[in-house]
């Protein structure tokens, strides 16, 4: 008791010196490490929660309305987090030049993309790792390759198509999801792959999906929701096709020239192979980066040419000057000369980006136009605010007009004004075997069809999911009469 007593007063004494220094050093470091210069932030009274619902559900006009208002460089709330805005090529090009060590990728990429890819891969790696493993598919997707794919494209997209008949109405956003699974595993999964995907692996591809929503990157990851579970058990199920796919290349004595035999040869730098769950994470990865934006944007070109008629009656001739007006079949050497379907597709990219926000979460002070942003800050650059600035792109910025493209200092990508791909380190890798790939499935659609809108219907933008698709996507064909 003695002692106790003779204690108290002591420790007394000492927890109260302690609270005060740890209040003392919180008040401190609170006045110390809050920069002067933060960026300017657009207010809002709900606590926590913040800008969510004005910006979850206008995006694009919240960060039009805050650029005007607060210039290149602004920061906002949503669930807790700060989120800060680099609008314009000035302030855009630091995200882009940065290193991964000052704003990183994995810290808010690794959520989504881990439990759908699987550990080991990508973002659940270290960058220099990521980078390694990029440069193996770098090696993969080459022109002798491209040749090899056109046609294959053709054939499916051939073959997809004829369920559609010759005149109606559909969604075909739908199809050009479900072709594209087709198109891009027979062309970077290989023939093994591409023989088992039936509508029983496509459903799993789709649950898969499902792991790509606004609750997977807000929420945490042990929420026991029907989503994720679906995700996780989708997971599973694809890593085994993959597996099985995997042991019999292996077994095989024939090498394919295909993705998957680069990805079984490849090493990295210690000279360790992959593994077959890296082998397989990486086919997953590789085709889930694809899928999602090559689908949106077709779909997208098909209402913008649906809505211009006038284009699409010059895109089938384009077909027939550069083919040959028998139409035959397409070789990859062909595309380069569609000029016109790949000045539509970059327009299409230009005002459909399917990738709406690219982020970073900052771990160093950042300086940028005289602003400090502090780490912890989610620094964000928009390719769809960027790419529909009149200060940019004229009065027209919202209108389809492809030929904004015959100058080439439009798509300057240097200057971050045209970035659908994204630019610097992370930049997308896939772009040319994109458009490949949409280019070939769009010729066998302007050959076999003629889209209309139904009843003047062009789409709004569906914000539902983190790939801004079109809302109710339903087009009119009709079977092209094909001039004599
Ligand atoms: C977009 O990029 C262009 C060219 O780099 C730049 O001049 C323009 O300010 C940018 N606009 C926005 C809002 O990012
Ligand atoms: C919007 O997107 C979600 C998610 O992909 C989809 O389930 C829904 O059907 C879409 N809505 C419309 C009307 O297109």
């Amino acid at each position: 008791m003695d002692r106790i007593q003779d204690c108290s007063p002591t420790t007394l004494v000492l927890v109260t010196a302690v609270v005060i220094l740890v209040v003392a050093y919180m008040f401190k470091s609170l006045l110390e490490k809050k920069p002067e210069n933060l960026p300017p932030e657009v207010p809002s009274s709900i606590p926590w929660l913040g800008q969510a619902v004005s910006f979850g559900q206008r995006p694009l006009e919240f960060l039009t309305e805050a650029y005007e208002k607060h210039g290149a460089v602004f920061s906002f709330t949503m669930v807790g987090k700060t989120f800060t805005f680099l609008v314009g090529s000035e302030a855009s090009a630091l995200l882009f030049n940065s290193k991964n060590e000052n704003l990183n990728a994995e810290e808010v990429y690794s959520k989504l993309t881990t439990p759908v890819f699987g550990r080991g891969v990508a973002y659940d790696v270290p960058n220099h790792i990521f980078l390694e493993q990029k440069k193996m598919f770098k090696t993969g997707l080459n022109i002798a390759r491209f040749k090899q794919h056109v046609p294959m494209i053709e054939e499916e997209t051939v073959e997809y198509f004829k369920r559609w008949g010759d005149a109606g109405e559909r969604d075909i956003f739908v199809a050009l999801s479900e072709l594209i699974i087709l198109t891009a595993s027979r062309c970077l999964h290989g023939k093994e792959i591409r023989s088992v995907l039936n509508e029983e692996v496509a459903q799993l591809y789709s649950d898969l999906d499902g792991g790509f929503s606004h609750a997977a990157w807000l929420l945490p990851g042990w929420l026991p929701l029907p989503s994720f579970r679906k995700r996780d058990a989708a997971h599973k199920a694809i890593k085994q096709v993959f597996y099985k796919a995997i042991a019999k290349r292996r077994e095989s004595q024939e090498k394919e020239d295909d993705m998957l035999q680069t990805l079984l040869d490849s090493t990295y730098k210690t000279g360790r192979h992959l593994t077959d769950d890296e082998v397989a994470g990486m086919l997953l990865g590789l085709l889930m980066a694809g899928q999602h934006t090559s689908s949106t944007t077709s779909a997208w070109l098909a209402f913008f040419l649906a809505k211009n008629k006038d284009i699409q009656d010059q895109l089938y001739e384009e077909q027939v000057s550069v083919c040959g007006s028998d139409l035959p079949p397409l070789q990859y050497d062909q595309l380069k000369d569609l000029t016109l379907l790949d000045r539509c597709l970059k327009e299409t990219l230009r005002l459909r980006p399917p990738i709406m926000v690219v982020m970073r979460e900052c771990k160093t002070p950042q300086k940028v136009k005289g602003y400090t942003i502090p780490p912890g800050h989610q620094v964000c650059v928009s390719p769809t605010v960027n790419h529909s600035l009149k200060d940019q792109w004229g009065q027209d910025n919202d209108q389809f007009r492809p030929d904004r493209f015959l100058s080439d200092e439009t798509s300057n990508s240097e200057k971050f004004a045209y970035i659908p791909f994204g630019a610097g380190r992370h930049r997308c890798i896939g772009e040319m075997f994109a458009y490949a790939q949409i280019k070939t499935i769009w010729s066998v659609l302007l050959r076999k069809y003629e889209f209309d809108l139904v009843d003047g219907y062009f789409p709004s933008v569906n914000y539902t999911t983190m790939i801004h698709t079109p809302y109710k996507p339903v087009i009119r064909y009709k079977k092209r009469s094909r001039p004599l």
